[in-house]
């Protein structure tokens, strides 16, 4: 089964938990003296939203997206979580190395926040990036429970004149269905609800049918053709949300023409990977999950797992253009327009869909780490392979056969290089994310691109390495809600 060179079944060495002086100590080498507290307030609670002519009755922190959180690096944040769900929750800082003991996971790290009560997380932010925050327990997540994380980088040179921030969710629908009963649902059926239509299209067009991919510099070859196989997701959703609205966001943005916008892309759906392209703008992608990272010339979309976030570069055509997020496999999609000058942008429409589904797509494959992220080439100290398999008779999702027991995991030591070895024995995409690291994926390039959540897409196997740089009890598992929810989650543990 599981390849583990720390091997041995003796008996199991002493973990090193979110108590331990060393996570102190970590966090120390981060904090710097005088460092500047930012404080913010959340408070999960139970309301209605306004999807864009669809009312819900849901659970949020006020509005959809969450309050955008934005500090500079080496910045600490102060945040005050208020409580006002009817059961417990907890805070994930998804993407940031912080320490262990605010890393939000209920049980393993810290007791989850009961109803009506708060709790303070406060930590150093120690890089850089485009990242998200949401609840850890249960499907919390998939109710709206999420907002956008920004740490700016004071010495950033900034060639760009404004940002775009995009968060992608998909939506169950507005009568009260509530993703505690999809996912009973799942089980109780074994399987996938509803549809969760197959993404192997029977509409897929052949290499180079003429499908109207738009002209692009610097790409060179054939258009590629845009199946990835399997299935994205198993829940059927009516609406497809962009910075919380259903079809086209009206919180678009206006810009001049020949403007340069960085957009920080960030899916925080539950169960759908989603296409993003600028029909007819290319895209020249900076960061992949925070970290800067280089892809061959322009793209015309990026695929983006649950999890995911790219930053990108777009410059604003004098027309204006939407930013068009296509749900994979399921065919919906939402939007955010960029105006520009006195023009209004047009929306997307089905055809510009269609198109998009055609493009070259840009995967994890396609990015390279910049130097300056890039991981110094070491062989691993220890190595581990996560076989990735479901769904099994009662929609169970396991990690080498197992379900998730947060006493149960994978040992590391610090300082030690480790490798994961992610086996995708399944039809499914599952988006795996590691907590308080970025790994480097491996890929046929020199440097793939640092991660913190990679999809891993059917059938495949994807390798990442990681520095053991940050003691204590980290969980890696599938950002689609419903697998981890369903068992594919398990622990690095530190011993
Ligand atoms: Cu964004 Cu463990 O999750
Ligand atoms: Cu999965």
């Amino acid at each position: 089964l599981a390849a583990c060179s720390s091997g041995g079944s003796a008996a199991a060495p002493a973990k090193i938990g979110p108590s331990s002086p060393l996570v102190g100590r970590a966090e120390a080498a981060r904090r710097k003296a005088g460092a500047p507290v930012r404080q913010v307030e959340l408070t999960a609670q139970a309301g209605e939203l306004d999807l864009g002519h669809v009312q819900v009755k849901t659970w949020s922190f006020g509005q959809l997206p969450g309050q955008e959180i934005r500090l500079k690096r080496g910045e600490v944040l102060r945040a005050k979580v208020t409580n006002r769900l009817p059961q417990p929750t907890t805070i994930h800082w998804h993407g940031l190395a912080l320490r262990n003991d605010m890393d939000g996971v209920p049980d393993l790290t810290q007791p989850a926040i009961p109803a009506g009560k708060d709790f303070t997380y406060e930590f150093a932010a120690p890089e850089a990036g485009t990242f998200w925050f949401h609840p850890h327990v249960g499907t919390q997540l998939d109710r709206g429970l999420y907002g956008p994380l920004v740490i700016e980088d004071p010495a950033d040179g900034r060639d760009y004149d404004t940002e775009l921030v995009v968060v992608l969710d998909d939506w169950i629908d507005g009568t009260g269905t509530d993703p505690d009963a999809v996912l009973a649902n799942l089980k109780q059926n074994g399987m996938v609800m509803g549809g969760g239509q197959s993404s192997s299209m029977p509409d897929m067009p052949g290499m180079g049918s003429g499908s109207a991919t738009p002209p692009m510099s610097g790409m060179g070859g054939m258009p590629q053709s845009a199946a990835l196989g399997g299935d994205a997701g198993d829940v059927t959703y009516p609406y497809f949300l962009a910075n919380g609205a259903r079809s086209v966001a009206p919180t678009s943005l206006r810009a001049k023409p020949g403007q340069r916008i960085r957009l920080r892309l960030i899916n925080a759906a539950a169960d759908t990977a989603f296409r993003v392209g600028v029909p007819g703008v290319p895209m020249r992608i900076t960061h992949t999950d925070g970290f800067p990272a280089t892809a061959p010339g322009n793209a015309a979309a990026v695929l983006l797992g649950m999890g995911e976030r790219v930053d990108a570069l777009i410059t604003v055509p004098s027309s204006g253009v939407p930013i068009l997020a296509l749900a994979e496999g399921k065919g919906g999609y939402a939007q955010v327009l960029v105006h520009a000058g006195g023009s209004t942008a047009s929306a997307a429409n089905d055809a510009a869909a269609e198109q998009l589904k055609t493009a070259k797509v840009l995967t994890t494959a396609d990015f390279s780490a910049a130097q300056q992220v890039a991981l110094k080439d070491k062989t691993p100290d220890v190595t581990h392979d996560l076989k990735l398999t479901g769904p099994g008779a009662k929609y169970d999702w396991t990690i080498n056969g197992k379900p998730y027991n947060p006493n149960d995991g994978l040992p590391v030591r610090q300082g030690q290089r480790v490798r994961l070895r992610f086996v995708n024995d399944s039809d499914m995409y599952h988006p795996m994310h590691l907590h308080g690291h970025t790994f480097q994926v491996r890929t046929p390039k020199a440097a793939g691109p640092r991660k913190d959540t990679v999809l891993v897409l059917p059938r495949r196997t994807v390798e990442v390495d990681f520095d053991a740089d940050n003691p204590g009890q980290w969980l890696t598992h599938c950002h689609n809600i419903y697998h981890g929810e369903a068992g594919m989650m398990t622990v690095v543990s530190y011993v």
